[in-house]
């Protein structure tokens, strides 16, 4: 370990150092964004996560990886996510439980994309108890669906990192390349705007009542996500700070 600490350069030691330090003195949080595609879910939990040490847990990404690895797990969430649909409450339950255990989520977590169902939401309560935790804040991104077409048609993404791109609200230096590695950005297979209405539909019958799960439990926090992201930002960074 020793050994392999003394080949890190001091840069990035003391970089790691700061952010353990800054990261100490952070609360823990335990988070939920909720909110239909395209409502900026994505763009705004790299920033939570960075301001809070927070790890970023996206239902949606670890399933478009095990797709795209073929896994046993991907081969059953393929059909339903193609066209829109939901997968099955015991599929995401399995992968939130396992991936709350790593390490990065000591201080907490960002769930971006679950609960979606009040299945999920209670199994989630049940899986905090057992540590003796529970949700902090829910984010709720409030936008019309006229609106999202347009943000979920334009999106480009870098798969291997997450970033996202939009080609008019947040174009990349050169279009279709990422601005950090320059490889190729993609598009979704799902951000057509034919699937995007079985995804909203899906969001208002099956998602729509976990907002009222939690805001019987007070824990809603109502944003204005049709506004552009740096307003969003800092509606975020005033519901986190109260
Ligand atoms: P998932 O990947 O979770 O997709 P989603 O919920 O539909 O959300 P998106 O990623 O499309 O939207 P976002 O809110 O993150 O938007 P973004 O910030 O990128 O799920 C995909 C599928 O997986 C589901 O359909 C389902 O099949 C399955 N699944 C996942 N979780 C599941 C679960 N728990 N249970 C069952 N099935 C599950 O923004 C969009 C675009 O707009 C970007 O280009 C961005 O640059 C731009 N933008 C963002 N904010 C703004 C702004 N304020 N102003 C202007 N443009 C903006």
């Amino acid at each position: 370990m020793a050994a392999n600490l003394e080949d890190v350069p001091s840069v990035d030691l003391m970089t790691e150092l700061l952010r353990r330090m800054k990261c100490s003195s952070k609360p823990d949080k335990r988070l939920i964004l909720i909110g239909p595609p395209g409502s900026g879910k994505g763009t705004q939990s790299p920033i939570i996560k960075d301001e809070y040490c927070l790890c970023h847990l996206a239902t949606g990404d670890m399933l478009r990886s095990a797709v795209a690895a073929k896994t046993s797990l991907g081969v059953k969430a393929k059909e339903a996510m193609d066209k829109g649909e939901l997968v099955s409450d015991d599929l995401v339950v399995g992968i939130i439980d396992e991936a709350m255990k790593k390490p990065s989520c000591q201080k907490g977590f960002i769930l971006d994309g679950f609960p979606r169902t009040v299945v999920q939401a209670q199994k989630l309560d049940e899986m905090l108890e057992k540590q003796g935790a529970k949700v902090d804040k829910v984010l709720n991104f409030a936008i019309d669906d006229a609106i999202l077409e347009e943000r979920i048609t334009g999106r480009w993404i870098h798969p291997s990192s997450g970033r996202t791109y939009h080609t008019k609200f947040a174009p990349p230096k050169s279009p279709g390349i990422d601005d950090f590695t320059g490889e190729p950005l993609i598009q979704r297979k799902d951000d057509t705007a034919a699937v995007l209405k079985s995804r909203l539909e899906a969001f208002h019958k099956q998602t729509e009542p976990v907002i009222d799960y939690y805001s019987k439990k007070g824990l809603v926090a109502n944003l204005h996500a049709e506004k552009p992201p740096k307003e969003v930002t800092t509606e975020v960074q005033k519901v986190l700070s109260s």
